[in-house]
């Protein structure tokens, strides 16, 4: 039977149960990660959890807890062990931090956190032909979120229906992914990826402001550094996406991925997108154990 990791201990998934009448379910008031787990010579390992647990604990204090119950060591060992207890050798894990026992009143301090953490298999998230082909989007008729209505560094639940919103209507429009404009008009990110381009063999991508700062993207600027590509962060225009050499995007659950086409133009000149390719077998090698990087970035799960 599936194992959750719930408020501290592990549980049957039967028994992982939540009142209907919980605020975090009305009000999107929740804090999650996505982190993966990859097979490695040395087992199960799972990828920069370090980073996405801070990055899980600053989404609270965005939402403005001001305590939880548990810190940073606690949910490293909790998701060691919920992974341990699934027995996969990869596979997806979601901590989640939600607004529990009262806050009908609109505040955090009206009701308390719990915490869950789940685990599942989740393969090839833009689907199977992405790594090799690349896919093809749009840029959304939904405007990312401004950094001032719901917060952006933050993975807060309550902010992903404006994701939920651009997939749905680029997938109907028969696109695998959407790009969203930031509130000025310029790139931001994608639903679920940050976003890259590719001119005259430098990296551009777009800055910090109004963006989740996607810890894959973190990591393609050390790989890049180590491949000797230059990354630069500045504003990027819909037109300079059309223009690129290449464009790619990277996330936790896409790993990293070409986009071919983009508004119906197809990117770069057809002969293989050279820094992309690259970028992405440093990442795989990196996930994997098989790369210098891999030590400090891997945590496995032995006990
Ligand atoms: C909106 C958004 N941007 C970017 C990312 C990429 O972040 P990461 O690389 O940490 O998975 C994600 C995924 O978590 C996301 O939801």
């Amino acid at each position: 039977m599936e194992k959750i990791w719930f408020n501290g201990k592990l549980v049957p998934r039967n028994e992982a149960r939540l009142d209907f009448l919980t605020p975090a379910l009305h009000y999107g008031v929740a804090a999650f990660e996505g982190i993966r787990c990859y097979r490695t010579s040395r087992g199960p390992a799972i990828f920069r959890l370090r980073e996405h647990l801070e990055r899980l604990l600053h989404s609270a204090r965005v939402i403005g807890w001001r305590e939880l119950p548990f810190g940073i060591e606690e949910l490293t060992e909790a998701c060691k062990a919920t992974v341990r207890a699934s027995g996969l050798a990869e596979c997806y894990i979601r901590p989640l931090i939600w607004l529990a026992e009262g806050g009908w009143n609109l505040s955090v301090d009206a009701g308390k956190p719990h915490v869950a953490i789940a685990v599942w298999e989740w393969k090839g998230y833009l689907g199977p032909s992405a790594l090799e082909q690349g896919v093809r989007a749009n840029v959304s008729s939904f405007t990312r979120h401004h950094p001032n209505a719901t917060m952006t560094k933050a993975k807060i639940s309550g902010n992903y229906p404006n994701s939920v919103l651009a997939k749905t209507e680029s997938l109907r429009l028969g696109f695998d992914e959407a790009i969203m404009l930031d509130a000025q008009g310029l790139v931001a990110e994608c639903t679920g990826e940050n976003i890259f381009l590719v001119r005259r063999g430098r990296l551009l991508t777009p800055p910090d402001g109004a963006i989740l700062e996607g810890i894959t993207r973190d990591s393609i600027f050390e790989l890049a550094a180590d491949l000797g590509t230059e990354v630069v962060q500045q504003p990027i225009s819909r037109d300079q996406l059309y223009l690129a050499d290449e464009v790619f995007v990277c996330g936790t659950a896409a790993e990293v991925i070409g986009l071919r086409e983009i508004d119906f133009r197809v990117i770069g000149s057809g002969r293989g997108a050279p820094v992309t390719r690259a970028l992405q077998d440093a990442y795989h090698a990196a996930v994997r154990g098989e790369h210098p990087r891999s030590a400090a970035w891997l945590t496995p799960i032995a006990a």
